[in-house]
This record gives structure tokens, C-alpha cells and sequence, in this order.
């Protein structure tokens, strides 16, 4: 039996919720690919775990989770952190989950282009590098002959970026359309059905876990913003970065511009418009009962195709083990390429 080793670098809600879908899936990746996948190293902002002979995943959760630091492991707990994980154990893919940074991308940039340069394949959830470097990060795996895979950095467990690079590799894609910000969709969606104020849903849903103490990446389209950017790049082939998006979020948006709109049979979405001429995430009216009336935190996009026509897709756009999933689809997609 073939072994991949990998090193899950950040290990917070995906992270944790890559080892936790490995351990689920262990048997399943076996059976499709050949590779028994072992973790030998797992690694959060300034400690680590790391053994050669492959760590326990349930142990690394429970470590994190009941003593805060994975340096807590037992026996191979260690002060290592950041690019020296890289050096001190032998692997085969960088499972990357650190923060999104879209002022410089780091750590994600830097640890990155070390792994190619290590010759490693790279799976990844985060968007500030895609966002600010696309192309840079993208020509260094090609130019080092390795594999690059980012399916989770758009959408979380929404099938995106694969399905249109593989199940709709027959078509030109003219544009794609859509809601890929899930907080905000959740506020919007609850404005509406309740016809609360924009101010009191955002702090029930800060309570409730569902957008951040700092909200300000999801409610002012920054988020959104960087998976327009992404998908630009990556299924249009635009050049762009984010500075080439055109941004307003939701906070301005009223409860009275939701009921007037509601009455119409129109509701209120923060809506990515990605094509050759528009990069965009803005408030806009989508008619009722049409692709775009999805409510709560889930996530949906429409591709517009030359010969499929219209395609869209519906999924959750965030949570840890939804995102694994993606992450996981991406380190087979790996494997079974290597047979
Ligand atoms: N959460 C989702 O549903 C979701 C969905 C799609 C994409 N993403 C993306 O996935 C990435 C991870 O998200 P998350 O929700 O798991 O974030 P998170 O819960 O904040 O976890 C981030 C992890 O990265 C660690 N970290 C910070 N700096 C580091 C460094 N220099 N080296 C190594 N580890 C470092 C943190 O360490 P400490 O534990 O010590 O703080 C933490 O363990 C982000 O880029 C996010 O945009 C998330």
C-alpha cells in the first residue's frame, strides 16, 4: 500500500475538521485511491505536533480543543511552528488552513512556495493568497510540477470550481453569477422574513456564531470579493486581483428597501457577478422562486455556458466538516491522478 503523508498546517474549524473527515475516511480514500493518507504533522500558530510514523487525528482534535495548543500532544508535542514544520518531517502534501490575509497573504504565500519548492502538492481553504497573487501562486506549481487544488476557497462544500473545470469541461463559461457569502445571506434572509433591522440581525447572528465578532470581511462584500477573484482567474482566465473588484456590502441595505422589494416579488441578495467585462459584489433584486432564492447561510451559483446553457449549483459555503469535504475531494483528486 502506497502512503501519502501530509501536514495540516492551521488547525482551527477546518483544519480540525480535515483530521476529523480523515479519520471518517481513512478506509474510503484507501478504497479509491491506493494511499493509506497518515498525518505526520499538524500545526496551529505557534506550536505543532509532529511524528514521522503518523499521528493520531482524534488525539490531535482532542489536544486542541482541551489544552488549547497542539504543542499539548503527548510525546511528539513540539514549539515548532510555520515554515520549519516543512523542514522538520518527510511529507507529501501541505493540507494548508490559516487565516484568509488579503493585506500581504502571509503565512499562506510564504509556506506556499516553500512546499513547491519542496517538489509538494498543495491543498488549500484560503483565499488571501488566490485573491492578491493568483497567477504568481498558480505558475509556481506548474513551474515546480506539482499539484495545486483550492476547491474550499470558494463556496466551502458548494462544488465550484472542479465541476466546472471537469463536469463542464466541454463548455466556454460566459459568466458565472452568485451568492457566495453565506453570513450575509443569512442576515439578508432573516431581514426578510422577520422585517428586522439590519443591526439587530447582525448581533443575534454574532451571537449565534454565524458572523464574526469583526463582521466586517462578510458584511462589506470583502469576502465575497475574493472568491469573485478566484473564480475569475480560475474558471474565465481573467488576470484580475482584488483590487480589480468592484465592492459595496450589506450594511446600508434597509428593512424598508427589503419590504419594498418583497412586495414586488423581488428579494434582496449580495450578489458576485463574475464576466469578461464586470468583476462585481453588490446588493442587487433577484426574482423570487428563481436560482437565486436560497435562504440562510447557503451559498449558490449560476454558470452561464456556451452550449449547457445555464448550470447552477447550491451548497453550504462554510463549517468545519463541510469544508474538509471540499479538501478532502481535492487531496483524492491528487491520488488518484499519482495511479
Ligand atoms: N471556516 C470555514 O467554514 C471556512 C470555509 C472556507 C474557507 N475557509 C478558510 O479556511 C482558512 C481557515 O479557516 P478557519 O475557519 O479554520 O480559521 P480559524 O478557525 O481561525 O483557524 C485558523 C488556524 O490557523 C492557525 N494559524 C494562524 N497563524 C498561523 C501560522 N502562522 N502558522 C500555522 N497556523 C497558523 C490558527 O492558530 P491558533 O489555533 O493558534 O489561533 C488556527 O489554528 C481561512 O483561510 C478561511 O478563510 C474557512
Amino acid at each position: 500500500m502506497d502512503e501519502c503523508k501530509v501536514i495540516i498546517m492551521g488547525f482551527g474549524a477546518v483544519g480540525q475538521g480535515v483530521a476529523d473527515a480523515l479519520f471518517m475516511k481513512k478506509e474510503l480514500i484507501k478504497e479509491k485511491t491506493g494511499f493509506e493518507v497518515k498525518v505526520v504533522a499538524a500545526a496551529d500558530s505557534s506550536s505543532s505536533a509532529i511524528s514521522a510514523e503518523g499521528l493520531d487525528e482524534k488525539l490531535l482534535v482532542d489536544t486542541k480543543k482541551n489544552e488549547g495548543k497542539l504543542s499539548a500532544y503527548p510525546e511528539f508535542g513540539s514549539d515548532k511552528n510555520g515554515a520549519e514544520i516543512l523542514d522538520a518531517v518527510e511529507y507529501d502534501c501541505l493540507i494548508e488552513a490559516t487565516p484568509t490575509n488579503i493585506v500581504d497573504a502571509e503565512p499562506a504565500l510564504s509556506l506556499t512556495f516553500k512546499a513547491f519548492e519542496q517538489g509538494k502538492d498543495v491543498v488549500t481553504s484560503n483565499k488571501g493568497h488566490l485573491a492578491l497573487k493568483f497567477k504568481d501562486v498558480v505558475s509556481a506549481a506548474e513551474k515546480a510540477g506539482v499539484e495545486f487544488k483550492y476547491e474550499a476557497s470558494v463556496g466551502g462544500s458548494m462544488p465550484i470550481i472542479n465541476f466546472v473545470k471537469d463536469t463542464l469541461s466541454s463548455c466556454d463559461i460566459k459568466s458565472i453569477n452568485g451568492i457566495l457569502n453565506g453570513t450575509t445571506n443569512y442576515i439578508l434572509s432573516r431581514m426578510t422574513s422577520e422585517g428586522s433591522d439590519y443591526e439587530d440581525i447582525l448581533k443575534e447572528s454574532q451571537e449565534l456564531g454565524i458572523a464574526e465578532t469583526d463582521p466586517t470581511q462578510d458584511v462589506e462584500g470583502i469576502d465575497a470579493a475574493c472568491k469573485t477573484v478566484i473564480l475569475a482567474n480560475s474558471l474565465l482566465g481573467i488576470d484580475a486581483t482584488y483590487s480589480d473588484v468592484k465592492v459595496e456590502g450589506i450594511s446600508k441595505i434597509t428593512s424598508e428597501a427589503i419590504e419594498l422589494a418583497n412586495k414586488d416579488d423581488y428579494l434582496i441578495k449580495l450578489i458576485s457577478e463574475v464576466s469578461p467585462d464586470n468583476l462585481q459584489v453588490s446588493p442587487r433584486l433577484v426574482k423570487k422562486g428563481s436560482s437565486y432564492d436560497v435562504s440562510g447561510t447557503l451559498n449558490m451559483a449560476t454558470v452561464k455556458t456556451d452550449l449547457a446553457d445555464e448550470v447552477s449549483v447550491i451548497g453550504l459555503g462554510a463549517g468545519s466538516l463541510e469544508t474538509a469535504s471540499a479538501m478532502l475531494t481535492d487531496l483524492i483528486s491528487i491520488l488518484k491522478n499519482k495511479n
